[in-house]
């Protein structure tokens, strides 16, 4: 049973045909300030799209991405296309049921991070967002038997193909990010592959569906707040709605439109540690529209659990003292839970010393 406390929080948004105020983030007073789903308030210029298999020049412009957007997009990554789609379809069916068959697979009430439930950055925000998540965490078993008792194999399969290809792009994609910084997974103990899947010596991650249903009332509302991922690198497929927005220094909020067979790759927290600050983890965050349901997948990598994460030392020198005090990613994540978008910040241990400010200062803006 939905508690009355739970109600206003597990509101089946497809059914909603009002903006309710527990999700309205602008009063109608306040018109058309940002967040703004309209796209003339957004700056034209694009994300870098690079070829990972055909261009030549592939680490090159992946570290310019990673220095100057923390985002980009990748074509030709070797990812069956008809995986991408299956993995769609599993999600769609997932968040196509009734609102209290998904309930029995919620997060577990005392801070539990797989299953179903709202975006789980919510509890920084006085307003919900528009969207439902479903997060998986190793295998994706027990809830899925939850949701489907008679046939939740097939869910089950394809998260597990998924994971295992999102795995080796993650690897190659580390290897061409820390590539272009004059760095080799082999100069970085665990990057280097070692253990099966699932096991802890070895990089890892979690998977994040996504569902933002059509909005009545889209220019009032937000689907993802902005927030930076604490995870070394995240893979996103996007299914074919614009939503997806990172924002960039000195131009403001982007969009990233959806390519199709296209996969969006950002910097996350760790990444921006290990690269004592050269690549900023991007700020980034998902909007809605009046007549398109949305969805993604995120595939969120980290290192293992309780390996110490800290600039590079290929990256230190007088000149460049580390910025970043070494974390686990288990520490990491327990100091986000705690201090959102202020962690980062949180484990920054010196000044920089030319005096401007941090790739991530921008983390403090106010939305909404
Ligand atoms: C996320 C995320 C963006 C999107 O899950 O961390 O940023 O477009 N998702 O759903
Ligand atoms: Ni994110």
């Amino acid at each position: 049973m939905i508690s009355d406390d739970q109600k206003h929080y597990y509101l089946d948004l497809n059914s909603m045909k009002e903006l309710p105020e527990s999700h309205a983030w602008l009063s109608q007073a306040d018109g058309c300030l940002p967040p703004c789903s309209s796209d003339h308030h957004l700056a034209i210029v694009d994300v870098p799209v690079i070829d990972l298999k055909e261009d030549p020049n592939a680490m090159k412009l992946i570290g310019h991405a990673c220095k100057t957007w923390g985002v980009f997009q990748i074509t030709n990554h070797g990812v069956p296309l008809d995986l991408v789609q299956e993995m769609e379809s599993a999600g769609r069916n997932l968040f196509s049921l009734p609102i209290q068959q998904k309930l029995k697979a919620a997060r577990a009430p005392d801070g539990g991070v797989s299953g179903y439930g709202v975006a789980r950055i919510s509890s920084f925000f006085p307003k919900l967002m528009w969207s439902e998540g479903f997060t998986i965490i190793g295998s994706p078993n027990e809830h899925a038997r939850k949701l489907w008792p008679n046939r939740y194999h097939n869910f089950c399969d394809v998260i597990e193909e998924y994971k295992e290809e999102m795995n080796k792009l993650a690897q190659e994609l580390m290897s061409l990010m820390l590539g272009s910084l004059g760095v080799t997974m082999e100069d970085v103990k665990w990057a280097a592959a070692g253990g099966s899947q699932g096991s802890t010596s070895r990089p890892g991650g979690a998977l994040q569906l996504n569902s933002y249903p059509a909005c009545p009332d889209p220019d009032r509302a937000m689907g993802l707040a902005a927030h930076t991922d604490s995870t070394l690198l995240t893979i996103l497929h996007q299914n074919n709605t614009s939503g997806l927005q990172a924002h960039k220094e000195g131009t403001g909020w982007v969009t990233i439109p959806p390519i199709p067979g296209a996969l969006v790759v950002n910097v996350g927290d760790l990444l921006h540690i290990l690269s004592n600050g050269l690549y900023p983890s991007v700020l980034h965050r998902a909007m809605v529209n009046r007549t398109q349901h949305r969805f993604s997948v995120a595939y969120l990598y980290g290192p293992p659990p309780n390996v110490q994460i800290s600039p590079l030392s290929k990256l230190i020198d007088q000149v460049h003292p580390p910025l970043y005090r070494a974390v686990t990613w288990s520490e990491y994540l327990g100091t986000k839970a705690k201090h959102f978008n202020k962690a980062l910040s949180s484990v920054r241990v010196c000044a920089p010393l030319n005096g401007f400010a941090d790739a991530n200062d921008h983390n403090r803006v106010q939305v909404g």
